[in-house]
């Protein structure tokens, strides 16, 4: 992580927030997608934890919230606050993804919403991620905006820099068959990318079977 002062006001997650209208909706369809509604939540690069006080309003979860900036996750604290949830329903932890403090395969639902173009190593990022999702349990890690949400809007709310194409190496993880590498580097046996107009989002399955391996 660089030294760059971070943007608060992109933190503060109220109902003046730039992406207000889209956290509601993507929490809707992570809970639609994989029915899982109790358990243990993992939010990597939760920042402001948007997506995590909207899962907290839909599911029953423990919530955690990981980031590496210590700073992001006062505001989040601030963030649960506001939203009158209740504090004790959530754990901030700052952390490197490559480097999660969590038991292996303690995770039902794993969620990373914005986060994965500035991680620094995504194979390690990827094995990290599957060693801690527990058998059974999903993961939906990527970038963009949920499908409940016409286009139009979506279109409205994109931020810019995501259209700079191959001049931004924020941009390297998008390019054609990067993530499928990644995750076959990584170990990964059951995964999707899906690209379309909405982003790019990966979801990673862990087979009831798998084996969860001491660490
Ligand atoms: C654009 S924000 C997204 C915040 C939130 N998930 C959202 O959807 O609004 C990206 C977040 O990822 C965090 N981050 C970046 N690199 C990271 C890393 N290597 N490990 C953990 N968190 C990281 C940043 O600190 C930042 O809070």
């Amino acid at each position: 992580m660089d030294n760059t002062p971070i943007d608060k006001d992109f933190y503060r997650y109220d109902a003046n927030h730039r992406f207000a209208a889209m956290y509601p909706l993507l929490a809707r369809q992570i809970v639609d997608d994989c029915g899982i509604r109790t358990g243990v939540c993992l939010d990597v690069g939760t920042g402001g934890a948007p997506v995590l006080i909207e899962l907290a309003k839909l599911t029953d979860c423990a919530l955690i919230g990981l980031d590496a900036q210590a700073e992001v996750l006062d505001i989040a604290r601030e963030n649960v606050v506001r939203h009158g949830l209740p504090p004790q329903r959530f754990r901030f932890l700052k952390a490197d993804v490559t480097e999660v403090p969590l038991a292996a395969g303690s995770v039902d639902l794993l969620i990373s919403r914005g986060s994965i173009p500035f991680w620094p190593d995504h194979v390690a990022a990827f094995e990290e991620l599957y060693r801690v999702l527990a058998p059974g349990g999903t993961g939906f890690i990527g970038c963009g905006f949920s499908r409940y949400q016409p286009l139009e809007e979506v279109r409205a709310m994109r931020p810019k820099w995501t259209g700079d194409g191959d001049a931004d190496a924020r941009n390297d993880w998008k390019k054609d068959g990067y993530l499928d590498k990644v995750l076959a580097r990584a170990g990964v046996p059951e995964a999707t990318v899906q690209a379309d107009a909405y982003g790019v989002w990966v979801t990673l399955r862990k087979p009831v079977s798998s084996q969860t391996v001491a660490e």
